[in-house]
């Protein structure tokens, strides 16, 4: 087990100008599940490549442990590797697939049988061990991957978007099991997903990178209670946050025909006429169409999960032009559509950036 640094890692594609990761700063404790997240073409597949080996780091170092790895061959590394296609061999059976870094490393036989055996009865594949991998199902294909990564006990495992070939369902379930595998064997993992439900259910913390640069790494709770910017405000949470550009009033924003409450020191730090103001979909308290209280929300659609249900509507939050809102509403009590809801945002569930830098202003 090890402890892994990104120590301010840099990768500049040749015949690019442009970072596509750019010096990139994080501490993942020995044991960690950290998860790397962001859109497509942030830079995710780049920095874990770099992890591997298999990127050059143009600035900056990489530190498995206490060893500086910058400029070791990956298989110098102590890394396994899991990929999204798995990149099985398909003459090979299960067993020889999963084996078979061992045997290129001349271990002996019988003692390769045994780690074989062992990672087969972890992942449920022992009754599959003799099959090719076109007879198997796609989740089984992936635990074959997974097996083949744990039998070669690595410092760190790594993980680019393993699970993006199942379907939905499956998805899910195998995404708890990995966690829970990882948790059981404590090896340090990097893993990598444009998911950011993935993201926020399996890391012990998560790091979102936009356009090669790191926004925020921290506790899946701690980035939906305070993300540090508008993109992470954004990216982080389904529904998204709601955020409206809003003007400063007295005492807090005009959201609406009511006045906010926020914090001095949050409104203090810009010269801005106007703030962005987030409220994520069930931070909302709703009163009823008669209410004169709140923001008017007209309800143009409604979407029923059971146990609460989601609110799409429209409303002049900060100026004359609409805006479209989200809000949860309990599964009970669920407005007509083309209704009028009036909402407040609660207090103390706000969130306020800058309009114009993007930085979270309050606490
Ligand atoms: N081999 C390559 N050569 C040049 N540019 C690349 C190469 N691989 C990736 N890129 C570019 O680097 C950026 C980051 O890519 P990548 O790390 O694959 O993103 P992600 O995995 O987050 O989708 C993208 O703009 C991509 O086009
Ligand atoms: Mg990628």
């Amino acid at each position: 087990m090890a402890t892994v640094s990104f120590d301010k890692a840099t990768r500049i594609y040749p015949g690019s100008d442009k970072p596509a990761v750019d010096a990139l700063d994080i501490e993942i404790a020995d044991g960690e599940f950290l998860v790397l997240v962001g859109p497509s073409g942030c830079g995710k597949s780049t920095s874990l490549r770099m992890l591997a080996g298999l990127e050059d780091v143009n600035a900056g170092a990489i530190r498995i442990g206490d060893r500086d790895v910058t400029h070791l061959p990956p298989k110098d590394r102590d890394i396994a590797m899991v990929f999204q296609n798995y990149a099985l061999y398909p003459h090979m059976t299960v067993a020889d697939n999963m084996g078979f870094a061992l045997k290129i490393a001349g271990v002996p036989k019988a003692e390769i049988r045994q780690k074989v055996e062992d990672a087969a009865k972890i992942l449920d594949l022992t009754e599959y061990l003799g099959r090719k991998p076109k007879a198997l199902s796609g989740g089984q294909r992936q635990r074959v991957a997974m097996g083949r990564a744990i039998v070669r006990e690595p410092q760190v495992f790594l993980m680019d978007e393993p699970l993006s070939n199942l379907d939905a369902k499956l998805r899910v379930s195998t995404r708890t099991q990995i966690a829970s595998l990882q948790r059981r064997l404590g090896i340090t993992t990097v893993y990598v997903t444009h998911d950011q439900v993935e993201a926020m259910t399996m890391g012990d913390r998560v790091a979102v990178l936009k356009d090669g640069l790191l926004q925020q790494v921290d506790t899946p709770r701690n980035m939906y209670d305070r993300p540090a910017n508008l993109f992470v405000a954004g990216f982080i949470g389904s529904p998204a946050m709601n955020l409206v550009e809003v003007p400063i009033a007295d005492g807090g924003v005009k959201f609406g025909n009511s006045v906010v409450p926020v914090d001095r020191d949050a409104l203090s730090a810009t010269t801005d006429k106007t703030v962005t103001v987030g409220v994520r979909p069930e931070h909302f308290d709703v009163a009823g169409p008669e209410s004169e209280k709140g923001l008017a929300v007209t309800v143009n659609v409604v979407e029923e999960l059971g146990a609460d249900a989601y609110v799409y509507g429209s409303a002049k939050v900060g100026g004359d032009d609409s805006k479209d809102l989200v809000v949860r509403v309990s599964g009970r009590d669920v407005p007509e559509k083309g209704s009028t809801l009036h909402i407040v945002p609660r207090s103390g569930e706000t969130h306020v950036f800058s309009t114009s830098t993007g930085a979270r202003l309050s606490d």
